[in-house]
């Protein structure tokens, strides 16, 4: 679909690392280029035509992104600069000051890098417990496990909606049920969910979520923190400056400024997340139902072509979401994606910053591929024919 407004595709370019960035249609560029060559002033400071504009092209995004997740007020989004920023913000500077010695912590072994080392660093600094919920055979998360790792210290369950390896897509409403029943907030990573379904945090009744705007078509350099209103006034700003507060004086008497700006410190990515509001114009006209209806056709599709392949290992073939890792036996991952590039196909390999999933999955590095809306049968039918190559093994290097 819309391929046309993405020019990468016009190069003969299989591009399958969605899960990496996703492409960015021309819409982008033409809306940041416009804010850098017409009216590149600061944010939330000038009295002038052009400051006001920029100021009213930058709420309007976050109008955007509320209404994209159906947030109940803006208040509850704060711009960052990716998921791993979001994160970091969120733990650092909410459950650093609401956990306690021996409070637990619940996350998966699927979880990405970003997920889990804030989650290591409070453990050392704190003296919390870290622990796992288990995975199935096939690396998903049940309500069942999930409640035989629930204790009654059990404060914060942080996982991913969707992963960005095993791709399979957790029951985060009845996990936040369970949770909220048992008096424990949740943490969702939407890296790899947000871009992919329709989103409701209201319906989903979720705490906090983190997400990135690249991931979804938009700059690099911007995500977002959601936090019901409640939480996110109870966040320790972890970055002062300029542009969050209200006032201070030279007895160092500080007022900060209201939700949002308050955890907005220093001068944003503006241009960032100016054109990040054209793309969220953009999905939205598109729909993200169309969006996940499509790329789980083509899921399916990939899946059942892949399966033809001579040798071909999948690691996660129940899975729901448009990620697919895998290897062929006896090639090394990486260079099996440097094969790939040979042929003009993007896929990812190594560990994907999933470090610790390999305990599961018995395999430190996977190829992995990630679809998104403009790849179509006709580039998974090259993959497969590449990878079907019977001299594959004398042309991997
Ligand atoms: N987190 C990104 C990925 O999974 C970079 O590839």
């Amino acid at each position: 679909m819309n391929r046309e407004d993405f020019l990468m595709l016009q190069n003969n370019l299989i591009y399958l690392d969605n899960g990496a960035t996703t492409l960015k249609p021309k819409i982008l560029s033409e809306v940041t280029a416009d804010y850098y060559n017409n009216y590149s002033a600061n944010a939330h400071r000038g009295d002038y035509n052009i400051s006001l504009k920029v100021d009213t092209m930058y709420e309007q995004t976050r109008q955007l992104v509320k209404d994209f997740i159906n947030a109940k007020s803006t208040k509850e989004i704060i711009f960052t600069s990716g998921s791993t920023d979001s994160l970091n913000k969120i733990i650092f500077g909410y459950f650093k000051y609401h956990l306690n010695k021996d409070d637990e912590v619940l996350i998966t072994k699927s979880e990405h890098a970003s997920n889990i080392l804030p989650w290591f660093e409070l453990e050392e600094e704190l003296k919390i417990k870290v622990k796992y919920i288990d995975l199935t055979s096939d690396l998903k998360v049940t309500l069942d496990n999930l409640k035989k790792a629930v204790t009654s210290k059990t404060k914060v369950i942080s996982i991913a909606h969707i992963t960005n390896v095993a791709g399979d897509i957790r029951p985060i409403k009845e996990i936040i049920n369970y949770a909220h029943q048992n008096n424990i907030l949740v943490l969702i990573d939407g890296a790899q969910s947000v871009a992919h379904l329709p989103y409701d945090v209201q319906t989903l009744d979720v705490d906090f979520l983190a997400f990135s705007a690249h991931k979804m078509c938009g700059p690099t350099g911007v995500g977002v923190i959601y936090g019901k209103e409640e939480l996110l006034e109870k966040i320790k700003p972890i970055v002062v400056g300029g542009g969050m507060n209200a006032t201070f004086d030279s007895n160092k008497e500080r007022v900060y400024s209201d939700l949002p700006h308050r955890l907005e410190a220093g001068t944003p990515n503006i241009a960032g997340v100016i054109g990040y509001g054209s793309t969220i114009e953009y999905l939205n006209k598109i729909g993200m139902d169309v969006i996940h209806t499509y790329e789980i056709n083509l899921r399916n599709y990939a899946l059942k072509e892949l399966e033809k392949v001579p040798n071909i290992i999948i690691y996660n073939k129940t899975s729901e979401s448009g990620i697919i890792a895998f290897n062929i036996d006896g090639i090394f991952a990486q260079d099996l994606a440097i094969y790939l590039n040979k042929h003009h196909i993007c896929v990812r390999a190594g560990n994907h910053c999933a470090k610790i999933l390999k305990d599961e999955i018995g395999v430190k590095n996977t190829c992995r591929l990630s679809l998104y809306f403009y790849n179509t049968t006709n580039e998974i039918d090259k993959l497969v024919e590449v990878l079907k190559n019977p001299y594959i093994l004398d042309e991997v290097i």
